[in-house]
């Protein structure tokens, strides 16, 4: 069986383990809270990020199941130049267009959509039932949370989070490193490094009157 090392024992890592098992790999997993934390569920953690380094070539694969975006996306890269492999893995339950073009190290979960042309940049996560309709692009290290649903033609900057059940109109342009609060309506273009709430969505030090900053980038 292949052998696929986890990076990141959480939540989000037992979901990313059981789609891994449902596509042949056998999983452990490595946190930098080990030894601490030594076991998820019925999983194993046996050892830090420089555990897994010190061990890579025992691996098929590796997997970055840390939730938060810039994070994943840093242990991704590290582990890419030190030579492991990230696969994609795609929950049998989701449906991927064989058209769009989803990269190394996401994972896509049940009962979520990838229609024709939309291209997923490496570490992304397209959670549970959320959809990405066509010629949509993430960039590295998106989040698009369970039940949110972006329209033809939307564009994701770089570690960007889509809230759970967000819509996102067609063609609209959310820049790097925003946030978008959970059942928000982005009609409009987003500039980089905010975070909108609302229908319609807005920048949260708009939307509220005291106009105090309420920014939580990273927040998992
Ligand atoms: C937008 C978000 C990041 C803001 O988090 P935060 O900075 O910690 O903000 P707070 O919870 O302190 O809320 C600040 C204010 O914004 C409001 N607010 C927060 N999220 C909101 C949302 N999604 N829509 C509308 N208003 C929201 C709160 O009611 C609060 O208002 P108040 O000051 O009048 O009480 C967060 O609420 C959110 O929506 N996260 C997405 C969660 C998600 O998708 N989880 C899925 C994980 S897989």
């Amino acid at each position: 069986m292949k052998r696929l090392a986890i990076l990141g024992a959480s939540g989000h890592g037992k979901v990313v383990a059981e789609i891994a098992e449902l596509n042949g790999w056998d999983v452990v997993f490595f946190d930098d809270a080990f030894p601490s934390v030594n076991g998820l569920a019925h999983w194993p953690v046996i050892g830090t990020t420089e555990d897994l380094l010190n061990d890579l070539q025992r691996f098929d694969g590796c997997f970055v199941a840390i939730g938060n975006n810039r994070i994943r996306l840093d242990k991704q890269t590290m582990l890419t130049e030190k030579g492991a492999t990230l696969p994609v893995l795609i929950h049998p339950l989701a449906v991927i267009s064989r058209y769009a073009n989803v990269q190394a190290g996401c994972v896509v979960m049940a009962g979520a959509v990838v229609n024709p042309f939309a291209l997923v940049q490496q570490a992304c996560i397209v959670n549970t039932a959320s959809t990405i309709d066509h010629d949509c692009i993430l960039a590295e290290g998106v989040h698009i949370s369970p039940g949110a649903n972006l329209a033809g033609g939307v564009s994701v900057g770089a570690c960007s989070w889509i809230g759970i059940g967000a819509s996102v109109k067609q063609c609209v342009q959310i820049g790097a490193n925003v946030v978008v609060g959970a059942g928000a309506a982005v009609v409009s273009d987003i500039a980089d490094n905010l975070t909108v709430v609302g229908v319609p969505a807005r920048a949260l030090d708009s939307f509220f009157s005291d106009g105090a900053s309420r920014c939580a980038r990273d927040a998992e």
